[in-house]
C-alpha cells in the first residue's frame, strides 16, 4: 500500500492511500494510526463489497484479504500457538461448545461489519489441539508461567465456605446459631443445563434480607424465547452474572454482571470490581457484548427459534438411537426446568464411555462437543449450530450404536469406575480455602498425597469441575477418579506434581 498523504501529522486528518490493486482510497485517520489496518483489509479485497453494501463493510472470511493472508502466513513459520489456531480454525468441526457465536456463524453483524469475521472464527476455546493454559502441556508456550495465578480463584481470596445445602434448612441452622447468611449463592443453571428454583429461594431469601447472587454463567440466554427457562434475574435474584460468550455472542472472556436490588450496595460492588479487574479494558470486548445485546434486541422473542427447534428435532431422533441414552426432565423431576439448548447423551449400554463415545465422534464425524465425563457427553447448541451439524451429530451416535456390542452396560471395571467415583458427594473440608491455600505447605507426589489436606484446586478438563479444592482431605475415591479420568483423555490443571 502507498501514501499519497501525510498521515504523520495530527493536522492532517485526511489522506489518500493507494491500493495494491491501483485504486485511490480516501480515508480519514487518526494519529494512532488505528484505522489503517481497516483501509487496508479494504484495500486488499474489500471494496467492492463496501461498495456493494452502500458503505457498510463486510469482511468475509472466504474473500481476497484471507487468501492473501493466508499465503504470507503459509510463507513463514508461525509461532506454535498461532499455528495452533490458525490449523483449529480451518477444520471443518461441528461445534457444539462455547462460544455461541459458533466460529463466526452467529457473529453479531453489528461487530463483523467493522472487524469482519475472522476474529469470530478464531476465537476458540480450550479445544484438545489448542492445549489448555491451565494444564499446559510441556511446551515452550509463554501461558506456563501464568498457571499458578491463573488458578486463584474466589473462594481462596475471600475464604468462604462452599457447601451444598437446602436453604431454608441453612438460614434455620445459622439462626439457632445467632448467625445469618451474608448471602446465597446459586449456580443455575448446571452445565447440563439444570435450574434450579431461584424465584422460591429469593422470596425466602427476602424475607429474611438475604440476598441472592445467582451464577447463572449458562444461562445468559434465558428469558429470549418462550421456551427458554426465565431469567434469575426475573425470578428477582439481586446479583446475577452471567457468561455472555458461552451461549450468546459476544467475544470469549467477555461476561456481565446485573444487580437488581435494593439488598445490594453498589459502590462497594463497583470498589471490589476495580480490585479485581484489570485497569486496560478490552474495548473489543466490551463492544461485543454490546454487539450481542443488539443481536438480541433486533430479533427480540424470535432469535432462538431455529436453535430450539433443532435442538428440540435432534433430541426427539436421539431418543430412537438404540443404546444412547438422553439426560432429560424425567431425570430431574424437582427441578423447574431445564436448558432445551444444552444435550446430555450416554453411550453406557453399548459399553462406552463419554471420553471413548467423544473420542469416536470427535474423530470420525467432526463433532466437538463442550463437555466430556465418564457417564456422559454434553452438546451445546447455540445461535450457530447448524442442520449440518445436528445430522454429523446423529450419523456420529447411530454410528455408535450400529457397531458397538449392545452389552447393556458398561464392563464391570468401566462400571465401578462411572459409578463408584462419581459423583463427590463425601467430601471432606477441615481448613477454608483461604487458610490452605495460604498456608505452608509441601509438595508430595500424586501417588503420596492420600489423606492429606489439599493446598490446590484440582480440576480435570474435560469437565472442567473441580475434584479437590484447597482444604479438602485427599480421599481414595478421588485420587482413583483423577487417575481414572487422567487414563482417558483428560488434563489434570492445579497439581503441582504434573507428571500423570
Ligand atoms: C457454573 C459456572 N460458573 C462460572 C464459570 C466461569 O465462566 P467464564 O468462563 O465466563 O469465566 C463456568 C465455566 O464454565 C461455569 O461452568
Amino acid at each position: 500500500m502507498e501514501l499519497t498523504g501525510d498521515s504523520h501529522s495530527p493536522q492532517h486528518q485526511e489522506a489518500v492511500f493507494r491500493s495494491h490493486s491501483g485504486e485511490d482510497l480516501e480515508v480519514s485517520i487518526t494519529v494512532e494510526g488505528l484505522i489503517l489496518t481497516l483501509v487496508e483489509d479494504v484495500a486488499l479485497g474489500n471494496k467492492k463489497e463496501h461498495k456493494e453494501h452502500g458503505g457498510s463493510l463486510e469482511l468475509n472470511p472466504t474473500d481476497g484479504l484471507v487468501d492473501r493472508d493466508s499465503q504470507k502466513l503459509n510463507e513463514c513459520r508461525l509461532p506454535p500457538l498461532v499455528s495452533a489456531l490458525k490449523a483449529s480454525a480451518e477444520e471443518n468441526a461441528a461445534s457444539f461448545h462455547f462460544p455461541g457465536q459458533n466460529r463466526g456463524q452467529a457473529a453479531p453483524s453489528s461487530l463483523t461489519r467493522l472487524i469482519g469475521a475472522r476474529p469470530f472464527l478464531h476465537d476458540l476455546p480450550e479445544l484438545p489441539e489448542l492445549d489448555n493454559p491451565f494444564a499446559p502441556l510441556p511446551r515452550d508456550l509463554f501461558w506456563k508461567r501464568k498457571n499458578r495465578q491463573l488458578s486463584f480463584s474466589g473462594h481462596q481470596r475471600h475464604g468462604f465456605l462452599l457447601v451444598a445445602v437446602h436453604v431454608e434448612e441453612a438460614i434455620k441452622e445459622l439462626e439457632t446459631e445467632g448467625l445469618k447468611p451474608a448471602a446465597v449463592f446459586v449456580v443455575s443453571p448446571s452445565y447440563h443445563g439444570v435450574c434450579s428454583g431461584i424465584g422460591a429461594i429469593s422470596e425466602l431469601c427476602h424475607k429474611n434480607d438475604i440476598p441472592v447472587i445467582v451464577d447463572e454463567a449458562h444461562g445468559a440466554h434465558f428469558g429470549f424465547h418462550d421456551h427458554l427457562p426465565a431469567s434469575a434475574l426475573a425470578q428477582a435474584a439481586d446479583i446475577v452474572v452471567q457468561s455472555t460468550h458461552k451461549v450468546l455472542c459476544s467475544l470469549t472472556q467477555s461476561s456481565m454482571l446485573h444487580l437488581s436490588s435494593n439488598l445490594i450496595h453498589r459502590e462497594r460492588i463497583c470498589r471490589c470490581l476495580q480490585m479485581l479487574q484489570s485497569s486496560s479494558p478490552s474495548y473489543l470486548l466490551l463492544a461485543s457484548l454490546d454487539a450481542a445485546t443488539a443481536q438480541l434486541s433486533d430479533s427480540k422473542g424470535t432469535i432462538f427459534n431455529e436453535a430450539i427447534e433443532l435442538a428440540v428435532e435432534t433430541r426427539r431422533v436421539i431418543k430412537h438411537i438404540h443404546g444412547i441414552s438422553l439426560f432429560d426432565t424425567a431425570n430431574f423431576p424437582s427441578s423447574p426446568a431445564i436448558d432445551p439448548l444444552r444435550i446430555t447423551v450416554g453411550a453406557r449400554e453399548l459399553g462406552l464411555s463419554g471420553f471413548e463415545a467423544d473420542d469416536i465422534l470427535c474423530r470420525d464425524f467432526g463433532v466437538a462437543s463442550e463437555l466430556v465425563g465418564t457417564p456422559s457427553i454434553t452438546l451445546a447448541f447455540n445461535l450457530g449450530t447448524k442442520r449440518e451439524h445436528a445430522s454429523r451429530l446423529l450419523s456420529g451416535l447411530e454410528y455408535l450404536s450400529e457397531t458397538s456390542p449392545h452389552t447393556n452396560g458398561l464392563s464391570a471395571e468401566k462400571e465401578a469406575n462411572a459409578t463408584a467415583l462419581a459423583p463427590f458427594d463425601d467430601f471432606n473440608v477441615v481448613l477454608s480455602p483461604r487458610d490452605a491455600f495460604f498456608a505452608r505447605n509441601r509438595k508430595v507426589s500424586f501417588e503420596d498425597n492420600l489423606g492429606k489436606i489439599c493446598g490446590e484446586l484440582i480440576c480435570p478438563y474435560p469437565p472442567g469441575i473441580p475434584v479437590v479444592i484447597p482444604g479438602e482431605v485427599v480421599t481414595e475415591r478421588a485420587l482413583k477418579y483423577l487417575l481414572h479420568v487422567k487414563s482417558k483423555g483428560a488434563t489434570i490443571s492445579g497439581a503441582a506434581d504434573r507428571r500423570k
